[in-house]
Formats: C-alpha cells, sequence, structure tokens
C-alpha cells in the first residue's frame, strides 16, 4: 500500500469567500519514491504541506500517512513525519552536535540511544566531520543539511521538504539535492515541493504539476513530457522581422504556435528537422535573415505551458 493516500482533499482559506487554496487534490506517494509537488508561487503546494503535517485542517477530505488518517489520528501522523521548514531552525552558536542532542531530547530521546541515534543522523546528512563546529560557521547549504538531520532524529518513514532550496547559492542548493538522493537511495520516502522544473526533473520519481490549487497531471517526467506529444521549441532570431511573417511561419505544417516579440520568436513544432529548412526560406525570401536558433525538447516547461498557456518562470 502507498504510503501517503490522499483523498479528495481541499482548503479555503476564510470561507466561504477565501481562496480555494487546495481544489479536491487525490494523490497517492509510493514508499521510497521522491515526490515533488511543482507549481508557480500561490499554487497551494505549502497549503498542502501543512495539511499533510496535520498544522491545518483541511476543509474538505482526508490523507492517509502511513495508513494514520490526518482527520482522526494527528498524533500518530506527527510521529511518522520528518517536516524541514523553510526557515533555518537550528541554533547559530551551538555545534551541529550540540543542536541534534538538543533537539533529540524534544523528541525524547535521552542516554546512550540520544547519542547512538545523532551519530546515525551526523551520518546521513554528511556532517560527521563537521560535528563539533559552531553552526555560525556552516554555509546555507550545511545548515540545511542540519535541518534536515534535525527532522530525521526520531526516525520518520517520510520526510516533507517544502521548497528548500529557495534563496540559496548554487553550491549549496547542489549538496541538498545530493543529500536528498542518498536519503531516497538508502530507503527514505520523500515529498518535495519546488517551483524550479529543473529540481523536479532532477529528483523526482514522480512529479504532480498543481496550478491555482489544482493538480493538472501527475507522472514520471517521462510520462508528463509526453502530454505535449512530439512537440520541440524553436527560438529564433532575425536581423528584422518582416511584415507578416509571423502568420507565414504559424501556417507552416508542423508549426503549432508561434509568437513575436521585437526580432525575437517562439515557436512550438512537431518535428524540429522538417520545420527549420522552411523556416529559413520564408525568411529568406523576404530578405530577412535568421542570426541565431536554438531548439529546445520537450520539457516541463512546455508541459506547464501547453496545459495552462502561461510559462512556468523561475
Ligand atoms: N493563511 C492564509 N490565509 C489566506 N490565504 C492564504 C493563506 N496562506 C496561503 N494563502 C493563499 O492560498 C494560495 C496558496 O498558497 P500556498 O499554499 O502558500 O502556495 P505555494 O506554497 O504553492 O506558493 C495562495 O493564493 C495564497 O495567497
Ligand atoms: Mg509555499
Amino acid at each position: 500500500m502507498s504510503i501517503v493516500e490522499v483523498r479528495g482533499l481541499s482548503k479555503r482559506y476564510d470561507p466561504p469567500k477565501g481562496v480555494l487554496a487546495v481544489d479536491d487534490a487525490s494523490f497517492s506517494i509510493e514508499r521510497g519514491e521522491i515526490f515533488s509537488l511543482l507549481g508557480p508561487n500561490g499554487a497551494g503546494k505549502s497549503t498542502t504541506i501543512a495539511m499533510l503535517s496535520c498544522l491545518l485542517r483541511p476543509s474538505h477530505g482526508d490523507a492517509l500517512v502511513d495508513s494514520h488518517s490526518i482527520i482522526d489520528d494527528p498524533q500518530a501522523v506527527k510521529s511518522v513525519i520528518g517536516v524541514v521548514p523553510q526557515e533555518i531552525a537550528v541554533y547559530p552558536d551551538m555545534t551541529a552536535r550540540e543542536n541534534l542532542v538538543f533537539w533529540g531530547r524534544m523528541y525524547g530521546l535521552s542516554g546512550a540511544e540520544l547519542q547512538t541515534r545523532v551519530g546515525e543522523v551526523l551520518e546521513l546528512v554528511s556532517l560527521a566531520d563537521r560535528q563539533k563546529d559552531r553552526v555560525d560557521k556552516f554555509s546555507g547549504g550545511m545548515k540545511r543539511r542540519l535541518n534536515v538531520g534535525v527532522a530525521l532524529l526520531h526516525r520518520p518513514s517520510i520526510l516533507y521538504l517544502d521548497e528548500p532550496t529557495v534563496g540559496i547559492d548554487p553550491q549549496s542548493r547542489r549538496s541538498i539535492l545530493d543529500g536528498i538522493l542518498a536519503l531516497r537511495d538508502q530507503g527514505m520516502t520523500v515529498l518535495y515541493t519546488t517551483h524550479y522544473m529543473a529540481e523536479a526533473q532532477e529528483l523526482s520519481d514522480r512529479i504532480g504539476i498543481i496550478d491555482h490549487g489544482r493538480m493538472i497531471a501527475l507522472g514520471t517526467h517521462a510520462e508528463l513530457v509526453r502530454i505535449v506529444g512530439q512537440e520541440a521549441r524553436v527560438d529564433l532570431t532575425v536581423d528584422h522581422m518582416l511584415e507578416g511573417m509571423v502568420e507565414r511561419w504559424k501556417e507552416l505544417p508542423g508549426v503549432s504556435s508561434a509568437s513575436v516579440e521585437d526580432e525575437h520568436a517562439e515557436l512550438l513544432v512537431d518535428d524540429a528537422n522538417a520545420v527549420l529548412p522552411r523556416l529559413f526560406e520564408e525568411a529568406a525570401e523576404g530578405g530577412s535573415r535568421i542570426t541565431s536558433v536554438n531548439v529546445s525538447e520537450p520539457n516541463l516547461e512546455l508541459v506547464f505551458l501547453h496545459l495552462t498557456g502561461r510559462a512556468l518562470r523561475e
């Protein structure tokens, strides 16, 4: 059975007229996978995480986390989840080990058991060699890894991370993503949220794309990309844009959309190999020259564009 089963989950803030932040979400998370919720700001990611953490009561629906209902048995749910908050929640003037010991006591661990578990967690988040250093000497990524360590102390069955890489440098981001992949390889289940397509693509076994509170697509990266069929995106620049050129491009067989801004055009095409020569011909006939061209394979941005008509910008 899936470790998380979400059934018709909805949240409306300030009913009856407030925002419907999550609208009838149903999905499941399999044991041992990294499942990402991908969506723009305001899509409902944090609201979903807050409900699955029993910090926010759903307006409708329920979810089972490790077979415990978030409505009927929040205490049991809290005991099986580890939550990594977006804000750093560790003490800067204590060492990494001292922080973990402090939080371990909060979870009711003590004595040899506490020391053993802290040692294990330091290994899990690759901070064993820095355990005696004060946290204020740590990089953003190391602090975040320590935060993950705190969330792992009570041996949760699933780890939730809500946009953990927002506002940190690329190197720290890299170390967090590697840490999450390593945890998954050791058997941890992860629920991850992000508005960065590239992260969702790299990390996830499966991805749910959400927009305005609705899950608009769900699957592996390969399955999601198949939604847009064979379409590729062609970005090109011309030395000067001719009158009516976009309209002529749009009429070419295999071109499903074309938009233009100054000398730059963006086209969705079935088969770039077949279409590109025709684009060059059309431009040359009018006396315009294509000065740069870039073809990108379907990706999650294209999926989002295809489903919503809007770009999912980072
Ligand atoms: N406490 C709140 N009260 C009222 N509206 C809220 C509250 N928190 C979030 N919202 C609204 O709910 C929607 C979803 O927000 P959120 O779950 O934070 O999205 P995300 O995490 O994907 O950016 C947004 O429209 C947001 O403005
Ligand atoms: Mg959020």
